[in-house]
């Protein structure tokens, strides 16, 4: 792996937000069609796939193990897989660069085929702990090393047949379902998984788009293997989690009026949305509509005034990913925003409660850290001091986060690099300038 330069960056004020933008495919839903695609018998298209590394890695992992991938000049991908229990050896580690969707969901995949498979990762995410998967995915026969603290480098050897298990998971997580139900699809029999709460569902929708028999039973999602996919053509929603960045700057920035087009809005995923609602936010989900099996609208988004809220700890499944942008969010509130039963934010691509915590006081912003939640003191709508430098510590929605707050901020806010941001918005910055120029025009 060669790691990228560093890419310091500064962002200050230029004014309010106007214009209509589109945001990347969304991640999730990006990787997952990859997958399937690649384990359907035939060609699935794909449009609106995310740009982003990370899918990126997906589709080079999927590519060693068989699939034949391909960028068509409309921009339009199509995948070639030879069916579920067809993928070949790698020759090479699958190299997962910053994604822990793709370690984990591979993994998860992996397990049930007769190969063996090493992952590695960039720094990020060989700190991230992956026992979640690897302890669950040997009940099924697989041989899973880790290195040391159940992190990569690890190794997959996966069996044939592998044993269907009821999985009771510990944590709520979409990944480790997922990866689950992807060792499922080649396992004869029926794997059931019981979520602790209920998480993103986008495995769920695909596979059965796909054609794969899943049902969901109050907690318990059950998945008959060995499953024969049909290829289809996928259309990807926009990503919520990268639009929530877009919203947030609309909210703070006085006199922004911003649409973002054709963004998800399936409910596992909006918890942003309504935080921001309760904090008094104006935002319209406009023209709703679904696009392959998930519901998707037009975001339109103007500045208001934001008062700080309570989130209770149901709340973090929904919202998973938008917790930096939120504590941003709350910064410029009339009040205190407090949070709990965040523990899984130290566990991402950096510990997310302690980055945001250091980042925050470095510009001027009064916030507690806890154990699992950060207590945050808003500045009432009026520009933050800024003029902190900060460490995006390799993770993208740390570096957008800080860059939106550098928006309304008295000097200007440096971030230490911005090229994690590649991994999920690579047209963040240009996105944000299309609609700092419309409102400047
Ligand atoms: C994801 C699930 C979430 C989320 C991640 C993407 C997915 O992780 O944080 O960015 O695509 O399944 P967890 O399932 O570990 O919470």
């Amino acid at each position: 792996m060669t790691a990228s330069a560093a890419l310091r960056r500064t962002f200050a004020p230029r004014g309010s937000l106007r214009g209509t933008v589109r945001v990347p495919g969304d991640k999730s839903i990006s990787h997952r069609a990859i997958m399937f695609s690649a384990l359907a018998v035939g060609e699935s298209r794909i449009e609106g796939l995310s740009d982003g590394g990370d899918v990126a890695s997906t589709a080079a992992a999927m590519r060693a193990m068989g699939a034949r991938i391909e960028r068509g000049p409309d921009g339009a991908w199509t995948v070639s897989g030879a069916g579920v229990g067809s993928l070949l050896q790698p020759e090479a580690a699958l190299d997962m660069g910053n994604s822990g969707t793709s370690t984990r969901l591979l993994m998860g995949l992996v397990a049930s085929h007769p190969i063996r498979a090493t992952f590695v990762g960039d720094a990020s995410l060989s700190r991230r702990p992956m026992n979640r998967v690897a302890v669950p995915l040997r009940r099924i026969g697989a041989r899973i090393e880790t290195s040391e603290g159940g992190r990569l480098p690890a190794i997959v050897e996966g069996i044939v047949p592998a044993l269907p298990q009821s999985h009771r998971m510990e944590v709520a997580s979409a990944q480790v379902k997922s990866a689950l139900l992807l060792a499922g699809l080649n396992t004869p029999g029926v794997t059931e998984v019981i979520e602790p709460a209920p998480t993103r569902d986008h495995s769920e929708r695909m596979l059965s788009l796909f054609g794969a028999e899943i049902e969901r039973d109050g907690p318990a999602i059950r998945i008959r293997g060995e499953a024969e996919l049909r290829p289809q053509h996928v259309i990807v929603p926009g990503d919520p989690s990268a639009a929530a960045f877009l919203a947030v700057a609309a909210s703070i920035v006085p006199g922004s009026d911003v649409t973002i087009a054709d963004v998800g809005i399936n409910p596992r995923r909006t918890g942003l949305y309504d935080a921001l609602k309760a904090m008094g936010a104006d935002i319209a989900f406009e023209n709703p509509r679904e696009l392959s099996g998930e519901p998707v609208a037009d975001l339109r988004v103007r500045h208001a005034a934001l008062r700080g809220v309570d989130l209770p700890p149901e709340a973090a499944a929904d919202m998973i990913d938008e917790f930096p942008i939120l504590f941003v969010a709350a910064a410029f509130a009339e009040g205190t925003t407090r949070t709990t039963g965040l523990a899984e934010l130290r566990v991402k691509e950096s510990d997310r409660l302690a980055a945001m915590a250091e980042g925050l006081a470095a510009i001027g912003v009064r916030v507690e850290e806890g154990e699992d939640g950060l207590v945050v003191h808003g500045s009432g709508g009026e520009p933050l001091s800024g003029g902190g430098e900060i460490s995006a510590r390799l993770d993208h929605r740390i570096a957008m986060s800080f860059a939106i707050a550098g928006l309304h901020a008295r000097k200007a806010i440096a971030i230490d690099d911005m090229s994690p941001v590649e991994t999920s918005f690579p047209a963040f910055e240009a996105t944000l300038d299309s609609l700092l120029e419309k409102a400047a025009a």
